[in-house]
């Protein structure tokens, strides 16, 4: 029997059917790259329970309560929107493909439409209205009707370099069982991998089995590192610097949101239904800016038993190398100084990049800021 957590909700979602008949299928929605990849990660299960865009109890508590109408805990709306002119066509039980850049993905049978109160969802969910917010532009850009309804994926998007790393969770859970894991630890990251994201990951590892390295490389706002670069930088960290044994690199193909702790919650759910038992959440986890209190995404866990979250968060204090202890401490294990200590960010390093000054290798490997410099120089070549 598989010692790995139930996926949320009690069952993997699987609605992915490349046979599904399209030919008495005529009207067509258009969807952005937000929707493409929730489509697909509401279709392979990443998202399960969701078996489709919310509908607008789902919506409306998920908003207010961060709970499902059903009660399961939720924290971030997964919606499709669309526009009044779209809206004004739409009829209750139709079926329509969606489309991307002219290719059908996918088809929803519509459930429902209804008009969110936008303002409410950015400050339930974000905590702020303000359009600095990435989270909040992209909320209010998206469109002001949602259309509900269940879903099914038709065609894959392509993965590209992601390729091998591009696990499905039925995929993840059956190798964490064929490494006879049985207890897994996930990471998410937006950034390269600097030496405090590898410490608390070592950290955790000392406790548990294995450990998924899952950055996220679906949108992200414009300053963050592209995926195809981080990804390389992953990989060369994990070939010199990781056990081969003892960890699996794998990405989350979702979108960023910025969201501070909710997302904390919609990260630790996902990475459940990946088949994790744990998930590490540090520092601003999800941050931007200063719109979230530094651990706010972990007090977040109090509101939650256990049992209905079903993956054990493991909680890490601000990371950092500390030259007088010469190695890699926290607020809780360091008693010196600030000058002691180099302290890192992902937005520090980011800075550095790209103004050329090389980060010492107390912030980050030099493997890592060799495959990340010339990453930026290809970028300013384009
Ligand atoms: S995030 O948006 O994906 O959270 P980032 O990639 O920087 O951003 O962080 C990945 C994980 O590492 C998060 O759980 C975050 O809280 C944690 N983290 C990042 N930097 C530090 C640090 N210096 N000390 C402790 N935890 C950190």
């Amino acid at each position: 029997m598989s010692l790995l957590p139930k996926p949320h909700g009690g069952e993997l979602v699987q609605a992915f059917d490349p046979l599904f008949d399209l030919s008495q299928i005529t009207k067509e929605l258009e969807i952005d790259a937000v929707a493409l990849s929730d489509l697909e990660l509401i279709a392979t299960g990443l998202f399960s329970p969701l078996r489709g865009f919310l509908g607008q109890d789902d919506y409306e508590s998920v908003v207010a309560n961060m709970r499902l109408a059903d009660h399961t805990v939720w924290s971030i709306p997964v919606t499709l929107p669309v526009t009044y002119e779209t809206a004004k066509s739409l009829q209750v039980g139709e079926q329509m493909k969606l489309v991307f850049d002219q290719e059908v993905y996918g088809v929803i049978t519509v459930s429902e439409w209804y008009e969110p109160d936008l303002d409410k969802e950015a400050l339930r969910v974000y905590q702020t209205k303000e359009l600095a917010h990435p989270g909040v532009k992209r909320l209010y850009e998206r469109g002001s009707v949602y259309v509900a309804g269940p879903i099914k994926l038709v065609k894959k998007p392509e993965k590209g370099i992601f390729s091998d790393a591009w696990l499905e969770p039925r995929e993840t859970r059956a190798l964490f069982e064929e490494k006879g894991w049985r207890t897994v630890v996930g990471f998410q990251t937006r950034n390269p991998i600097h030496r405090a994201h590898e410490y608390i990951q070592k950290a955790a590892l000392e406790t548990v089995d294995g450990l998924f390295v899952n950055p996220l490389i679906g949108e992200t706002k414009s300053d963050d590192i592209p995926a195809d670069v981080r990804l390389k930088s992953y990989r060369v960290l994990l070939e010199n610097y990781y056990p081969a044994d003892r960890v699996q690199l794998g990405v989350y193909p979702a979108a960023m949101r910025y969201a501070g702790p909710r997302e904390a919650i919609f990260h630790a759910i996902a990475r459940k239904n990946f088949g994790c038992t744990h998930f590490i959440v540090g520092r601003d986890h999800a941050g931007v800016g200063n719109y979230y209190g530094t651990y706010d995404a972990q007090l977040i866990f109090n509101v939650f038993s256990e049992e209905e979250l079903g993956i054990k968060p493991l909680f890490f204090e601000n990371s950092f190398y500390c030259n007088r202890c010469e190695g890699m401490a926290s607020d809780k294990t360091c008693p010196h100084n600030q000058e002691d200590r180099v302290i890192l960010s992902g937005t520090k390093v980011r800075e550095m990049l790209r103004s050329g000054t090389l980060p010492p290798s107390t912030f980050s490997r030099k493997e890592v800021i060799e495959v990340l410099i010339e990453g930026m120089k290809e970028l300013k070549t384009v």
